[in-house]
């Protein structure tokens, strides 16, 4: 088995994403020294691991603890979290004590939430088990939870001391769950880092296959992207003008966002976001700002690993307003992340209704 691979993440308190296999042995080293209280949140359908990692930390000398949550997005509600407090509350958690999140994107937005609200805080170390948790969710500082408004209306922004992605655990993953995290792999192919969208189309199947070397280059480059970006713009404040910094992760996500919306979230998040980039590439295309080639490989890099490139919902109005009220628009105006050649996002701001709807039309079947 090769040796694992660290990605530095750097800013103010910098740490690793390891990836490899069977990390466990890294995880005391990452919680550092002064922890004490570990509690392990992990949902329901992870109990086997998170009871495993809770044994593996209790044989290590720490006191810990296993906090089961539900499964998926029914994780992140304030009630799951006002739990998790009273359970870190009940077992004397102090500043120095820490937070273990194993589990997907939504796990380790609510364990990340309740360590950065809990004594305004403390220590978390994130084992993400899906691919869009290792190259999206895990990495970067972002948590929260879900209100009756919205998605993730309610977080805040708190790094982990470190991530660890075992491998091991994508060979179990949905084939759809995998395919849905490519296309988190893909955006930073066309924002960012063009070999991937070669490695991508060189060897399609490979890429969907978590135990191929192409699936862990795949992944360790899409980290490293975010890495690059997180560590310039960890808060999302710097796109001006032609810089453009963490709100570059977003591109595909303006339409994404408002699809899952309008379906109801009954298509994987990237599902949505894959079409969501083929509008706007399309968009870019229609104002001049992106060549018909790259368009094209959108479609040929995307469906190549399965991904949908059109939407057959036919709600163009629907999802107009859906992006309308999207956190990332200002005002009255709607904001796009758009490249302008691979690797070189832009922001589209306000463009003409006409253009939006010519673009969805492109998109539309
Ligand atoms: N998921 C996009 C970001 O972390 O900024």
């Amino acid at each position: 088995m090769s040796e694992a691979s660290r990605i530095r993440v750097d800013g103010p308190a910098p740490y690793d994403v390891v990836v490899g296999h069977a990390l466990r042995g890294e995880l005391a080293g990452m919680l550092g020294d002064g922890v004490r209280r570990v509690a392990v949140i992990h949902p329901q359908a992870l109990s086997k691991s998170g009871l495993a990692t809770r044994d593996h930390l209790a044989d290590s000398g720490f006191e810990a603890h296993a906090v089961e949550v539900p499964d998926g997005e029914a994780a992140k509600t304030s009630e799951v979290a006002a739990y998790c407090w009273k359970a870190l509350g009940r077992a004397g958690f102090t500043r120095s004590d820490a937070v273990v999140g194993v589990g997907g994107g939504a796990t380790t937005d609510l364990a990340g939430f309740v360590a950065a609200s809990f004594l305004r805080g403390i220590k978390v170390v994130h084992l993400p088990t899906t691919l869009l948790g290792m190259v999206d969710a895990a990495v970067g500082g972002k948590t929260g939870i879900n209100t009756a408004e919205g998605k993730n209306l309610v977080g805040a922004f708190h790094e982990p001391a470190g991530v660890l992605c075992d491998l091991a655990t994508l060979e179990s993953l949905d084939r759809n769950e995998l395919v849905s995290g490519l296309a988190e792999v893909v955006k930073c192919g066309f924002i960012a880092d063009p070999g991937i969208l070669d490695l991508v189309e060189a060897s399609p199947s490979e890429a969907v296959d978590p135990a191929t070397p192409v699936s862990r280059e795949l992944i360790e480059r899409a980290i490293a992207v975010k890495a690059a970006v997180v560590a310039v713009d960890p808060k999302e404040s710097t796109s001006t003008g032609a810089v453009v910094g963490r709100e570059a992760l977003n591109y595909g996500h303006t339409l994404g966002h408002a699809i899952e919306r309008v379906e109801h979230y009954s298509l994987r998040h990237g599902e949505a976001v894959a079409v969501g980039m083929v509008y706007v590439a399309e968009l870019a295309r229609l104002t001049g700002r992106l060549d018909d080639d790259t368009v094209g490989r959108h479609r040929e890099v995307l469906s190549a690993v399965g991904l949908p490139t059109t939407y057959t919902g036919g709600r163009w109005t629907a999802l107009h307003d859906a992006m309308r009220v999207d956190k990332k628009a200002r005002g009255d105006l709607l904001r796009f992340v758009i490249i302008e050649r691979l690797g070189r996002p832009a922001i589209l701001e306000g463009p003409d209704p006409a253009l939006l709807a010519a673009a969805y039309a492109e998109i539309s079947r």
